[in-house]
């Protein structure tokens, strides 16, 4: 009984007591904290690691850019490829959950953010049609004395940078993300992530990396399970998860 007790606890200090700061990029909170007043990334009010001010410029539809950085430079985004943009936008400048996944040489960076394979191939069915010029949207611009991006190559479609939705991931962001191998243990950018995070943070605790076979099917397991549950009630609930 002690032994269990001890266990639980053990259990319940490694889930819930490990705290991560916030990436320490140029708009980042030092901590993340309550932002009742998010206008966009309201995802992550409860607890984030951007200000509410910083959602403004991604409030108003053409988004034309964030920071210093441009995001029209091969004309104004698709409706439905911005909002993936800025999915990935707000998970990088307001998740809590973010810096779990810092990089181990840039504290600003991310490296390796588990992605759901729908998630990118929805992404990339989203953009497929829209322009860009760069492949890799970190390294891939030229920067004036202002900091400003600037296209260096031509504008060319998605669909011919990218061979599919998990290059696309794969490669505009640098190593910041991967498309899991899992349907579950992975973000999607929606309610659900707060599924998939309290595994992939239990998992952390034990395993450095991702593919240890018993253990990862178990997790899998269970998320699944909750996940399917998580279905159910919104269902009842009769609300929308996106
Ligand atoms: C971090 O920097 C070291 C030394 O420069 C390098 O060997 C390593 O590959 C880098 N790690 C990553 C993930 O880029
Ligand atoms: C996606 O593209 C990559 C790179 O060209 C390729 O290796 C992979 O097989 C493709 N995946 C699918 C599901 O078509």
């Amino acid at each position: 009984m002690l032994r269990f007790a001890i266990t639980l606890l053990a259990v319940i200090t490694s889930s819930t007591c490990k705290q991560y700061g916030c990436l320490e990029g140029d708009t980042q909170k030092p901590k993340p904290s309550p932002e009742p007043n998010l206008q966009e990334c309201t995802l992550y009010s409860k607890s984030s690691c951007c200000y509410a001010d910083f959602t403004e410029q991604l409030a108003h539809s053409p988004v034309i850019k964030v920071s210093n950085s441009y995001w029209n430079r091969c004309g104004q985004l698709s409706k439905s490829c911005e909002d993936f943009t800025k999915k990935i936008e707000c998970f990088y400048r307001c998740s809590p959950h973010a810096a779990r996944w810092i990089h181990p040489n840039d504290t600003a960076a991310i490296q390796g953010v588990p992605l759901c394979q729908s998630f990118c191939d929805d992404w990339y069915e989203a953009c497929k049609d829209d322009s860009i010029c760069v492949r890799n949207w970190l390294t891939d611009w030229e920067w004036d004395e202002s900091g400003k991006n600037h296209c260096k190559d031509k504008c060319t479609p998605y669909s011919e940078i990218y061979a599919n939705g998990t290059d696309m991931c794969q490669s505009m962001w640098g190593e910041s993300f991967k498309v899991s191998k899992s349907s579950c243990l992975c973000l999607q950018m929606n309610k659900k992530d707060s599924i998939a995070i309290k595994y992939l943070l239990s998992k952390s605790s034990e395993e450095s990396s991702s593919s240890s076979s018993s253990s990862s099917s178990s997790e899998e397991h269970a998320c699944q399970n909750k996940l399917l549950k998580f279905g159910k009630l919104k269902r009842e609930e009769g609300e929308q998860t996106r």
